[in-house]
């Protein structure tokens, strides 16, 4: 491991207290209204929110700590079904994209009722029943990372429309993300996976861009096996291909 990648898993690793002083606030609040005070039923709904994301948020920083392990070609496979897959992504990112949204996610018991919670949202899915809920054999958190990575693209440049859609042909499971906009010009068909490239967003975005989620997806793609095919052109919208070896 370089000074420079252990400098930075130290910095992630040093996330780990202030994240816990969050919760431990946020569930104080909750938790003990009789000597905080009594909460209103949005302040509740708000903090409960915080809870959500500051364990996402823990979340994340384990994964990271982990992908050290990976950077040496350990792959952690688990079997687990594409639905919980799909179902985690979307309310990690509704949370930030519409936490009203998030909440009937949650509540949604089957494909059809997930459906309906984001189609408001302009946001379509697209799987089989079969697949759906079929358990697939893989990494499950870099598999998670890539979906959470392109999904957040599309949210970040859509005009207003987000397709998702999955299949499994001949042992491979194929994820496709798109979104209509302003798309990507062929002459940056290359860049864009480059570390550090960032064209910014049509809409502008509490989420600051650093240009490391595509570098990010290719070299966990590139751990399984998997490519990413990349169709798109100025105003024409963007679609990723990903496809990953079961
Ligand atoms: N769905 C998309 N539609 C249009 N452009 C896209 C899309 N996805 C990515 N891009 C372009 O590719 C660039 C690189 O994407 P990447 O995910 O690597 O970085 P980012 O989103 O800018 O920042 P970060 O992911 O680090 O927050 C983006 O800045 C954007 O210009
Ligand atoms: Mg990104």
């Amino acid at each position: 491991m370089s000074d420079t990648t252990i400098k930075t898993e130290i910095l992630i690793h040093d996330l780990k207290v202030p994240i816990s002083v969050i919760d431990a606030g946020a569930k104080s609040l909750l938790n003990r209204q009789e000597s905080y005070g009594p909460l209103t039923e949005k302040q509740v709904k708000v903090l409960k929110r915080i809870i959500r994301n500051t364990l996402t948020t823990q979340r994340l920083v384990n994964d990271v700590l982990e992908l050290g392990r990976s950077r040496e070609g350990v792959m952690i496979l688990s079997d687990f079904p594409i639905s919980s897959l799909v179902t985690g992504v979307l309310m990690e990112i509704f949370d930030f994209v519409d936490p009203d949204v998030a909440e009937v996610i949650r509540k949604a018991r089957d494909y059809g009722e997930l459906e309906q919670a984001i189609q408001p949202n302009n946001t379509r899915l697209s799987f089989d029943p079969s697949v759906w809920k079929a358990k697939v054999r893989l990494d499950e958190v870099k598999v998670r990372q890539i979906l959470r990575n392109l999904v957040i693209n599309a949210f970040k440049h859509r005009a207003s429309v987000v397709d998702i859609s999955g299949r499994i042909v001949e042992k491979q499971l194929i994820l496709n993300v798109s979104n209509d906009g302003r798309g990507i010009p062929l002459a940056d068909h290359q860049r864009i996976f480059e570390t550090y490239f960032t064209r910014g967003s049509s809409i502008e975005s509490a989420i600051r861009s650093h240009g490391l989620g595509l570098a990010g997806v290719m070299v966990l793609l590139k751990d399984m096996g998997g490519v990413l095919k990349l169709n798109s052109d100025d105003g024409k919208g963007a679609e990723f291909i990903v496809t990953i070896p079961l």
